[in-house]
């Protein structure tokens, strides 16, 4: 059963000068129990805005969000906090979060009370400290003792004492330091496996989502370009701009960065390009390419991409465009 499912989701803002700014422009995307989703793409092209259209902390222009079947209605960090404790959101740095000035077993206790008063089951903050694979005696630190890894766990553990079937996690890695990622990336996993939580998983860092992720979600200028498997879609990305994304397997040399062959920049969600919105960046470009905007084709195995390569026209040329990013 899905849990979090997204439905045709637009998310436009307006700028101060009134231009509307669609970084989210119709996007379609669902969380199972268990299922760590990782959603990638390059910086500008929307993966926090539709993290945080997800969990009502920004308001849906168009589309739909459902959390267990229910719409997911715009509410406040604090308003989400306490009412829809089922669905929580990891942000990218937790030090701002945190309370400065309170103990962090304190602020992890805060869910669990929330908790009891929904199942009547109690969690202990040492239980969840443990399950994060922090020590008892963290919970009487206050958040400035303690490491950017720590503090991320504690995050972590906050969201756990909540019981949530999904996670929302924007970032969560960034602020650490490499070895720290690798624990924390293990921790995800393990805890989808283990507890059946569900996560969003957005992460500029490619060979994390590459080892956590059961399913990839590549976003390009506000719409979902590709998606599929994790491990078919890294071993044979068909979309032109996955294939320049995602390359080749991330090697210990190209962990957290986006690969060289990427020319250019994203255009201003503001002013997205005629057509398909990758074409005056993509070597495949056509004709039709530059006026059509291409629909999501079906590529069998859960594997789906929105590009006239997978089209009925073009088939022979699917996946050709691998190699072909540096510029002559
Ligand atoms: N409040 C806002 N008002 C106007 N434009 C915004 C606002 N928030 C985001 N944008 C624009 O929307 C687009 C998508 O932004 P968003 O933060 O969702 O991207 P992102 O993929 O998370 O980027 P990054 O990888 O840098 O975090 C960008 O062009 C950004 O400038
Ligand atoms: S639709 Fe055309 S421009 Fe867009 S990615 Fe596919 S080949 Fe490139
Ligand atoms: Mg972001």
């Amino acid at each position: 059963m899905t849990v979090l499912e997204l439905v045709d989701v637009e998310v436009t803002y307006e700028r101060s000068d009134g231009t509307p700014v669609g970084a989210v422009a119709g996007v379609s995307l669902s969380v199972n129990p268990g299922e760590i989703v990782g959603l990638v793409g390059e910086t500008g092209c929307g993966k926090s805005s539709l993290a945080r259209a997800a969990c009502g902390l920004t308001r849906v222009t168009a589309g739909s969000v459902h959390f267990d079947g229910r719409p997911v209605r715009p509410l406040g960090a604090r308003e989400r906090a306490v009412q829809d404790i089922g669905l929580q959101m990891v942000f990218q740095n937790p030090y701002s979060s945190l309370n400065p000035r309170r103990r962090v077993g304190d602020q992890v206790a805060d869910g669990m009370r929330r908790t009891k008063q929904r199942d009547g089951q109690r969690l202990t903050v040492e239980t969840l400290l443990e399950r994060v694979g922090l020590a008892p005696e963290v919970a009487r630190l206050f958040p400035f003792q303690l490491s950017g890894g720590q503090r991320q766990r504690i995050a972590l553990a906050r969201a756990l004492a909540a019981r949530p079937s999904v996670i929302v996690l924007d970032e969560p890695l960034s602020a650490l330091d490499v070895s720290v990622q690798a624990q924390v990336a293990n921790l995800l996993r393990n805890l989808a496996d283990e507890l059946g939580v569900g996560m969003l998983l957005i992460s500029h860092d490619l060979a994390i989502v590459h080892e956590v992720a059961d399913r990839t979600v590549v976003m390009y200028l506000g719409r979902i370009v590709e998606t599929g498997p994790t491990r078919e879609l890294w071993s044979r990305p068909l979309h032109p701009y996955s294939t320049a994304l995602i390359g080749a397997i991330p090697t210990v040399g190209t962990v957290g960065r986006l690969p060289e062959a990427l020319i250019g920049e994203v255009p201003d969600p503001a002013q997205p390009p005629s057509g398909c919105r990758f074409h005056p960046r993509c070597s495949a470009v056509m004709d039709k390419c530059r006026s059509i905007d291409p629909p999501t084709f079906n590529q069998g195995d859960g594997r789906s991409m929105a590009c006239w390569l997978a089209g009925p026209d073009h088939l022979g040329r699917l996946g050709e465009s691998r190699g072909q990013w540096h510029p002559s």
